[in-house]
């Protein structure tokens, strides 16, 4: 694809090359991500981040991304302080916000809407989830994470055994990946959740048809019994009609070290795409796997960064010009 100027609403839109082509520039990323070096090859460009759902890691690493590569970052958070809320269409904010930015990165809670938004943008839109149907972002860093964590065990991502575990209904990170891992060949798929919340029948359909090995179970330690991945995911609570309705599920598939060492090949690699619901009743990655090696989600949500500059890179066509514009950091930088 010709990432420059294009907008990032779906995973559909990407090719395996264009993976590679991802992979390659946020690599590349990492003596800046890590302060070893900084670059100013976006001085002078602005990113308009409008998040009209709850959000951190997004948000932040998408604004945190493009300051490392030397722009600014302007935000819109919540309806409420947004004229939204007195009634102006998701045509008119597209319009006059794409007038003050480079590039926007848009959050918001129905399915569809970031297209929709896209479509009257004057600049490229990336979308940060909208509502159940995708979060591309995430799935990229899903992915970058998977293929990162594998080759450290001498693995590739064809051949990967993976469980999704939790809401795979609501879970728009899970819906990117899938989608995602049909780019893939010969992928063993897991998808462990109660049925009532079970991934949607046509994207089971469109990894069987890809080729892959799509086991659909209930029962979490069968689930995570033989995977390279263990991938959790949280109740989406905001998505149900009550928080009553939610509390049936929540704490249902609770992974801590114990069932970890007694179930899982030892190692797999645990990946949820955060926050995690730790409260007493939920708790699906329980704190006592904070100090196992093969606990991912940090590197993982470090991981968003790198990625989230390889994109505004490729779409503002500055990949090749990040290192000209750079120089060593002069600051202690010690990061651990
Ligand atoms: C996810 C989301 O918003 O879809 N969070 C994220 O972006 N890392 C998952 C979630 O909220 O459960």
């Amino acid at each position: 694809m010709d990432f420059t100027g294009a907008h990032i609403l779906s995973i559909k839109q990407f090719e395996r090359a264009d993976i590679e082509r991802v992979f390659q520039v946020a690599d590349s990323m990492e003596p800046y991500a890590l302060r070893r070096r900084v670059t100013r090859v976006l001085e002078g460009a602005i990113l308009g981040n409008m998040f009209f759902e709850p959000s951190t890691r997004t948000r932040v690493s998408f604004g945190a991304a493009f300051n490392l590569l030397g722009g600014e970052v302007r935000e819109t958070t919540g309806f409420q302080s947004s004229a939204i809320a007195k009634g102006e269409s998701l045509y008119d904010t597209a319009r006059v916000l794409s007038g003050y930015s480079d590039v926007i990165c848009m959050r918001h809670p129905e399915s569809g809407s970031v297209a929709e938004f896209a479509a009257a943008s004057r600049v490229p839109v990336v979308n940060g989830g909208d509502g159940t149907n995708e979060h591309p972002s995430q799935a990229l860093l899903d992915l970058y994470t998977i293929r990162k964590e594998l080759a450290d065990k001498g693995r590739q991502v064809d051949g990967l055994r993976i469980a999704m575990i939790g809401d795979l209904k609501y879970g728009r990170t899970v819906h990117s990946l899938c989608k995602l891992l049909c780019l893939f060949q010969n992928i063993h798929v897991t998808l462990v959740s109660p049925p009532e919340l079970a991934m949607p029948a046509e994207l089971v359909e469109e990894m069987r048809a890809a080729g892959h090995d799509v086991q659909i179970s209930e029962d979490l330690m069968h689930g995570i019994g033989h995977v390279d991945i263990a991938y959790a995911t949280r109740i989406q609570e905001e998505r149900f009609s009550s928080k009553q309705e939610a509390d049936q599920y929540r704490g249902r598939f609770r992974l801590n070290q114990a069932i970890y060492t007694q179930y899982c090949e030892p190692n797999t690699v645990i990946m949820h795409p955060l926050p995690r619901d730790s409260r007493a009743d939920a708790n699906e990655l329980d704190n006592d796997l904070n100090l196992n090696p093969n606990l991912a989600i940090f590197r993982q949500a470090d991981n968003g960064v790198l990625v989230r500059m390889a994109l505004f890179a490729l779409i503002l066509n500055v990949a090749d010009q990040v290192d000209r514009h750079s120089r060593e950091v002069n600051w202690y930088s010690g990061r651990r």
